[in-house]
């Protein structure tokens, strides 16, 4: 079917009348309402269609699980262990190693001192934040978010530097460099001594001074 061309003003002058209706329409709710009727079944296009994900034993209540859509490949075990580095506060997730205030003092100053600074207050030029100080501002007229004074699980300091830290290489620590980081910081906090040495024992019970200062989740089986 053809259709004769319309003029930019045909155009123009079409919409306003499709859109005028709709206006009146809104003014008027009892206005009669109508659709174009729709066809009983689609004709057949001859595009292939993808498999369906509802697989055979939906009646089993696993519909999909098994669908195969024809690309990519399982992630293997080492594919998925790459990723799936979070660490919980209780300690589950925090790999193998170990690492000390001292260790970590040398690697600080290799790695972080650049946009953290020697006192751990942060370097602004670089956009790197104070790590320690601020301890009971955060109700205050200025508080000062710090791992010292927000952070309520140590395993959140580990975590975070294992994966985001140092921002010019995220990733790029191994799990003894990043307990002999966290190590130190905690310990330039004031919160474990110089002495200290981290590990996937130790860590989870470190006490942070801010441990109290969230409201727990009314929803934990959500979690
Ligand atoms: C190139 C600059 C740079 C380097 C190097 C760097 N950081 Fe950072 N760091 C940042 C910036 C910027 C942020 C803030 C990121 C944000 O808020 O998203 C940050 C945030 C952090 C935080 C979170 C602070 C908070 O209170 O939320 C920690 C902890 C941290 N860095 C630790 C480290 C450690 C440990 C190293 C060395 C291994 C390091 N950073 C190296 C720039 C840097």
């Amino acid at each position: 079917m053809s259709t004769p061309r319309q003029s930019p003003l045909g155009s123009a002058l079409a919409l306003a009348m499709a859109l005028f209706p709709l206006a009146g329409l809104a003014q008027d709710a009892a206005a009669p309402r109508s659709v174009a009727p729709l066809p009983a079944e689609l004709p057949d296009s001859g595009e292939p269609t993808p498999p369906s994900p509802v697989v055979a034993d939906e009646a089993a209540g696993t519909p999909g699980l098994d669908a195969d859509f024809g690309i990519g490949r399982p992630a293997t075990a080492e594919e998925i262990a790459a990723i799936d580095i979070d660490a919980t506060p209780d300690g589950q997730g925090l790999p193998d190693g170990r690492g000390s205030y001292a260790e970590g003092k040398a690697l600080y100053d290799e790695r972080c001192v650049a946009c953290h600074g020697e006192n751990l207050k942060g370097i602004p030029e670089t956009g790197g934040p104070a790590l320690i100080g601020g301890r009971d501002t955060l109700a205050g007229d200025k508080p000062l978010k710090t791992v010292e004074s927000y952070l309520a699980h140590a395993s959140t300091l580990y975590d975070y530097i294992h994966r985001a830290m140092p921002m010019d290489a995220p990733g790029s620590l191994t799990p003894d460099q990043v307990y002999a980081i966290s190590a130190y910081i905690l310990g330039r906090a004031g919160i474990l001594d110089e002495t200290a040495v981290l590990d996937r024992e130790t860590l989870p019970q470190v006490r942070m001074p801010n441990a109290e200062g969230f409201t727990a989740d009314p929803r934990p089986e959500r979690l």
